[in-house]
């Protein structure tokens, strides 16, 4: 599986990437609004720092005007991924950009039906919202497994990129459906890198090496 940073903020960035254990990122315009900077400065200097996909999220809300940013994001570095929400404009954006070779990151995906059209608009990535759904009583990860078996089941191409994700348990649920990706906020990618039993070990050995060392 895939690890995505979701972020905006170039120092993450730049940290998980020397570790390296990221294959890309994920931003929101929530995400470059934190940053407070301009879009297109975030954007191209994630993109050159990363060799990864990194997604870039349209703000229009018609095809149209989803369509004119698709192109524009795609043109300014060949790891973009346009990222288009999943409502009947942007299943119709998707579909234009499948046919002009522009990569589609889905998102805002809530329901395995809604993954089923992103799919046949031929969605490079969809996102689902996993924590968003369980903070509505949902079951997250129920709906990354059907996604997964009905992609594996009809074989379509369409990667599951699992979102929203809140906690290590998250990652490790993806990981054991077969999700294709899971993009995670930095501190859950610390929390992963942590354990206090490693931590307790690592200080009884340095104190005991104490003893023997000159
Ligand atoms: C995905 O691409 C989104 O940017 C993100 O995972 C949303 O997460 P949130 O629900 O924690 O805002």
């Amino acid at each position: 599986m895939e690890l995505f940073i979701d972020t905006a903020d170039i120092q993450q960035i730049r940290e998980v990437n020397d570790m390296g254990i990221i294959d890309g990122v994920t931003t929101n315009p929530t995400l470059v609004a934190k940053s407070g900077r301009k879009f297109k400065d975030v954007l191209l200097e994630i993109c050159d720092l990363v060799s990864g996909p990194v997604s870039a999220e349209v703000v229009s809300t018609d095809c149209d005007g989803m369509m004119k940013e698709a192109v524009e994001y795609a043109g300014l570095r060949p790891n973009v991924i346009v990222k288009i929400p999943l409502t009947p404009e942007g299943i119709k954006a998707t579909n234009q950009c499948t046919k002009q070779d522009i990569k589609t990151n889905v998102t805002l995906c809530f329901s395995p039906t809604q993954a089923l059209l992103a799919a046949k608009a031929g969605a490079t990535y969809v996102s689902p919202f996993v924590g968003r759904i369980d903070d509505h009583s949902g079951d997250g990860m129920e709906v990354v497994a059907d996604i997964v078996s009905i992609y594996e089941r009809y074989g379509y191409k369409t990667k599951v990129l699992a979102a929203s994700i809140r906690h290590p348990l998250h990652v490790l649920e993806a990981l054991r459906l077969g999700a294709h990706v899971a993009t995670c906020p930095y501190k859950v990618l610390m929390q992963l890198a942590h354990h206090p039993l490693t931590d307790i070990g690592l200080a009884k050995f340095l104190e005991d090496w104490k003893s023997v060392s000159p």
